[in-house]
């Protein structure tokens, strides 16, 4: 089983009450969202493989380190997957970024599929798939289920409030992904959505309530 890794840094917490809070607007949600997903860029990128490159310091000839082998690609689940994905591109900033089109069917909660754009090379890139939100793990699994019918074997999946109904859903649907999430909420309500969760992330992020 790939690994789950709740990344409860103060900083994400403090930043994750900020935008849990109903009175916090659009503006400063965006934000924060882009904070947190910049730092949680930080924790998923840990374990990038590095190569050894010869420098010339102003002093001496120098073997260190570069990051090495596979490239990234940010994937993120539209569309409030799309909040997270200026955040890691600070980080990652020469990553390239694919979308994903899903809604959720408000009666049945099943993802539907509209759109699907991606950079050619998935099979040779680290894919990081990016949704605020992993609820019923509807729609990460649909997303990754289209990505890997197109090639991709290296995924992880980055979210930031999951509930336990979705790792267990996106675990034994993909138990070769890492899931990273800032929070492990309680559980999801009889709408699908995530308690004590944070509402719409879309809806929040774009203005649209
Ligand atoms: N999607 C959201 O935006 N919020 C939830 O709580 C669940 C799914």
């Amino acid at each position: 089983m790939a690994k789950l890794e709740v990344m409860d840094h103060p900083l994400i917490q403090h930043k994750l009450t900020i935008i849990r809070d109903k009175n916090t607007g659009t503006k400063v949600f965006r934000e924060v969202v882009n904070e947190i997903a910049r730092l949680m860029a930080y924790e998923v990128s840990r374990d990038m493989p590095l190569q050894d490159v010869e420098i010339e310091t102003p002093l001496v000839k120098s073997v260190q380190k570069e990051i090495a082998g596979k490239k990234v690609a940010i994937i993120p689940i539209l569309r409030a997957g799309l909040g997270m994905v200026d955040g890691m591109l600070d980080l990652i900033p020469a990553a390239k970024v694919g979308h994903v089109g899903m809604y959720r069917d408000h009666e049945t909660f099943e993802p539907v599929e509209y759109f699907v754009k991606l950079p050619s090379d998935i099979k040779e890139r680290q894919l990081l798939v990016v949704d605020p939100m992993l609820a019923t793990g509807g729609s990460a699994i649909a997303a990754i289920d289209s990505l890997k019918k197109r090639g991709a074997t290296i995924i992880k999946f980055v979210c930031l409030v999951a509930a336990p109904e979705g790792i267990k859903a996106l675990q034994e649907a993909h138990p070769d992904v890492d899931i990273y999430t800032a929070s492990l909420d309680e559980k999801l309500n009889e709408n699908g959505y995530i308690l004590p969760g944070l509402g719409d992330a879309g809806d929040r992020l774009f203005g649209t309530l």
